[in-house]
């Protein structure tokens, strides 16, 4: 899914513009599932833990806007995964003690929706809700035809755009072991209930799938835009029944690409820097990093070297000082850190502040 996304950009493919709207689907179904799983199992709601996530999401981000002056909307994914992943939290921490109780989940599960309906269906309440963050989530898009958005646009359209499909994961985490539990029982049963089990799933999640294809996948980019927020769990569900119905299929991945699973944030942050260009601060990079004019294909493989290079070395960065900061258990040592980072931070923002002041004033 990276890799294709990544292509998507490099090559302006939006031919497959509606298929990129459904990896980015699955990538946040994968929030829900995955952050689902972690704090139902392992129950650790610690603040280091917490912190350690939001390290792990923001920390190159955060940089990147500082250095560079950008946006945080620029980067689309972190704050959208960030909000998701706390919406998870959130969801599983209140009233931690009982989750054990399958009701108290479907009420956290059904609040979930009720939640986003509120938040994105009623009108004017994201407006409401989100217009006192504008200073973070706000974004102006440099280019002129794009002028007329409203500051929060770009964070209602990429919100919304995958509001439930989090939601949907988190049911998938809830009831994953009960389904595992089933496919191990079909795995033993008699070789000819075994199958016709198998061919049913298989014609039923073709067919859902071909459907789906057929009648909304193939609609043009603004009109499956606004069927993607209800529709992006079906080739989602068709995808997880295909590739799990036989113990073959289950067993084959790809260490190339479950490498570059693992610097995904990475190389989405950095390819709008190292592998594209956008010509203008605070800009959607609409441009090729060029280091070899006239040869597109060797620009290509060297850019795409040093880019993947980098990403790498980024995540390893971000991990490192990670656990240099964020100790995992001791939370008076991670108190200090915090004060001290405030305080740092505090110091140099009002250093930066009057030095670009300062020459202001002289002229
Ligand atoms: C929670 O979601 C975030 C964002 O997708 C992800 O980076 C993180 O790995 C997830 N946590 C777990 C425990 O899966
Ligand atoms: C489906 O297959 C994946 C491996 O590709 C496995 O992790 C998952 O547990 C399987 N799902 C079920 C419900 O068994």
């Amino acid at each position: 899914m990276q890799v294709l996304f990544l292509m998507y950009h490099y090559f302006a493919a939006t031919e497959i513009y509606n298929a990129i709207r459904v990896f980015i689907a699955a990538y946040v179904w994968m929030t829900g599932f995955g952050n689902f799983s972690y704090y139902y199992i392992r129950k650790d709601f610690s603040p280091a833990r917490f912190i350690q996530m939001m390290w792990r999401l923001n920390f190159l981000v955060l940089f990147c806007c500082i250095v560079l002056n950008n946006s945080y909307m620029l980067y689309y994914i972190c704050p959208m995964h960030t909000l998701f992943t706390l919406m998870v939290y959130g969801a599983l921490g209140i009233f931690n003690k009982y989750n054990e109780q399958g009701t108290v989940i479907a009420g956290k599960i059904i609040a979930c929706f009720l939640v986003v309906i509120l938040i994105w269906e009623v009108p004017g309440v994201f407006e409401l809700l989100w217009s006192p963050f504008t200073f973070l989530l706000g974004y102006a898009d440099p280019d002129p035809s794009k002028a007329k958005h409203s500051p929060l646009h770009e964070w209602h359209f990429r919100s919304g755009l995958d509001r439930y499909i989090w939601i949907i994961g988190m049911i998938y985490a809830y009831y994953h072991p009960t389904v595992e539990r089933w496919m191990e029982k079909l795995e033993e049963a008699e070789p000819k209930r075994r199958i016709s089990i198998k061919m049913i799933v298989v014609i039923i999640s073709l067919t859902i799938g071909y459907l789906w294809v057929e009648y909304i996948y193939k609609l043009p980019k603004i009109t499956y835009n606004k069927y993607h927020p209800y529709t992006s769990w079906i080739p989602i569900t068709v995808y997880i029944s295909l590739r799990n119905v036989t113990q073959h299929f289950r067993s084959y991945t790809l260490t190339l690409f479950a490498w570059l699973g693992k610097v995904t944030l990475e190389t989405y942050i950095s390819q709008i820097h190292i592998w594209l260009r956008s010509g203008v601060p605070d800009g959607q990079p609409k441009l090729l990093l060029s280091l070899i004019p006239n040869y597109p294909l060797l620009n290509f493989m060297l850019t795409t070297s040093i880019y993947v290079a980098v990403s790498y070395r980024l995540f390893e960065l971000t991990n490192t000082l990670k656990s240099a900061f964020v100790p995992t258990k001791d939370d008076k040592r991670l108190g200090h850190n915090l004060v001290v980072a405030v305080v740092m931070a505090s110091i140099l923002y009002t250093l930066s502040f009057v030095l670009l002041k300062v020459p202001q004033m002289l002229v």
